[in-house]
């Protein structure tokens, strides 16, 4: 089936070659004619493990192509998909500008009868207001009519999710358009769950303020068994072992970060607010998601008195492993914090650092490897697990630090490990080790 994808984000793109890996023709647009050019040959803007060997395959075949022009990649496209961003605004709102002038394109551009696909996320109701705009300025009579079907993938796995998720959402008001999503996803070979439009909007914001909410309560959990001599990590095992609660989303750490959870819990609050509803749970989510992101520095500050003059090593910078994405990276506020307490940074990440350098305090300095950050310091922050970060030995840490001092906020060593050793090491919801 003849397909077109609007915008060529980390959601679209993804989305885009998946479908044409099933087999579908899709026709990617985007308006940036340099990253167009290079997508052209192959080479993907993001970072997504597989991204690149599907994009070369299906172009290779013919059935994945990219261009600047909507007419020519709306022409004979069944179903058009809006994957363009929708940033957060100064009040928590989703901005819809973007998904609105796709709208309007669309009804621009279109010669035959579609179904438009929104995959970006989008307040309650939006996808009927965009079927109202295409329908307005549309200048012939098309048949058109708006699907939700949002996406459920994690950075670092997208590819891996889209063909092992848990479920495609369809959310329609017309059976007709619904037949075709579900014609369109069947070679996934996916549970398929179909409802009206409102619901399946409201799916995901759900979904993602729930897993929210199991990383904020797991992360109270973990502050209460530091102050109770109880285990987090047992404590999440043993309650991850009832199937009702499962053991997924119950690592306890340095909060959640990224460009999903805290752009869409903030957007379900207000969307909340518009309809007089209070949405006390997910405000206090929130609220301590922000403590726990600053949680390392704190304890920094309880160990040494005051952090003046201390030369600070941050492992890891991007908001989890396998991804430069640096968007509400707990290292922006550690970095921030640190510095105004007059702390020296030396920060490494393998890939998130060129992205950093715009986020974290000027007066950061990026070292290469993990080795050359801990060197000389006074004391190391692990903020990103990566395999590189994980690879250090407490002989490492010994050897090369001034003081062999350790704030874990990601739990990567056994405290039985920790022990041997003549380190200090402070993790999260566990007992330290002095
Ligand atoms: C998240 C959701 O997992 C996807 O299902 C959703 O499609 C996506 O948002 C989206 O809305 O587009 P993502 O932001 O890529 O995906 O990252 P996750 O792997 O979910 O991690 C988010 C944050 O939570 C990270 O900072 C991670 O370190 C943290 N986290 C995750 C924990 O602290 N503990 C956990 O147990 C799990």
């Amino acid at each position: 089936m003849q397909i077109a994808v609007v915008g060529t984000g980390y959601v679209g793109l993804v989305t885009g070659v998946c479908l044409s890996e099933i087999g579908h023709d899709v026709t990617c647009v985007d308006i940036d004619e340099k990253k167009v050019e290079s997508m052209r040959q192959g080479l993907s803007p993001i970072y997504e493990p597989g991204l690149d060997e599907l994009m070369k395959a299906n172009i290779d075949r013919g059935r994945l192509h990219f261009t600047t022009n909507h007419k020519e990649a709306f022409a004979g496209a069944k179903a058009i998909y809006i994957a363009v961003g929708t940033p957060q605004r100064e009040d928590g709102q989703a901005d819809l500008r973007f998904v609105e002038q796709v709208a309007i394109d669309i009804a621009n551009n279109i010669e035959n009868d579609v179904v438009v696909v929104t995959k970006s996320t989008v307040p309650v109701g939006t996808n009927e207001r965009v079927q109202s705009i295409v329908r307005e300025h549309l200048k012939e009579d098309y048949k058109v009519h708006s699907v939700s079907n949002p996406e459920f993938l994690r950075e670092g796995s997208a590819v891996k999710d889209t063909f092992e998720g848990d479920r495609i959402v369809i959310g329609s008001n017309n059976e007709e358009a619904a037949a075709l999503l579900e014609e369109i996803n069947r070679p996934f070979g996916i549970e398929i769950f179909k409802t009206d439009i409102r619901s399946a909007e409201m799916i995901k914001y759900a979904s993602n303020a729930f897993l929210a909410t199991k990383i904020s309560f797991i992360n109270e959990i973990a502050n209460l068994c530091e102050k109770l001599e109880a285990d987090v990590e047992d404590v999440a095992a043993g309650m991850g072992l009832d199937d009702r609660i499962g053991s997924k989303f119950l690592k306890a750490g340095i909060g959640y970060g990224g460009s999903c959870f805290p752009k869409d819990t903030s957007a379900l609050v207000q969307i909340a607010s518009y309809v007089q509803h209070d949405f006390n749970l997910l405000k206090s989510v929130i609220q301590v998601n922000g403590e726990q992101q600053r949680m390392l520095v704190t304890k920094a500050k309880q160990r040494f008195g005051t952090l003046e003059g201390k030369r600070v090593a941050m492992l890891g910078l991007a908001f989890k492993p396998n991804t430069d994405d640096m968007r509400e990276a707990a290292s922006i506020t550690l970095a921030h914090e640190l510095v105004k307490e007059g702390a020296t940074v030396v920060a490494y990440d393998p890939i998130a650092a060129d992205n950093a350098k715009k986020l974290l305090p000027s007066e950061t300095l990026y070292v290469e490897s993990p080795e050359e950050a801990i060197t000389g310091a006074d004391f190391a922050m692990i903020v990103t697990e990566w395999d590189q970060v994980k690879a250090l030995t407490f002989n490492d840490y010994i050897e090369k630090m001034n003081e062999p001092i350790i704030f874990d906020g990601r739990n990567c060593y056994s405290l039985d490990q920790a022990a041997q050793y003549p380190v200090e090491y402070y993790s999260v919801g566990r007992k330290n080790i002095t």
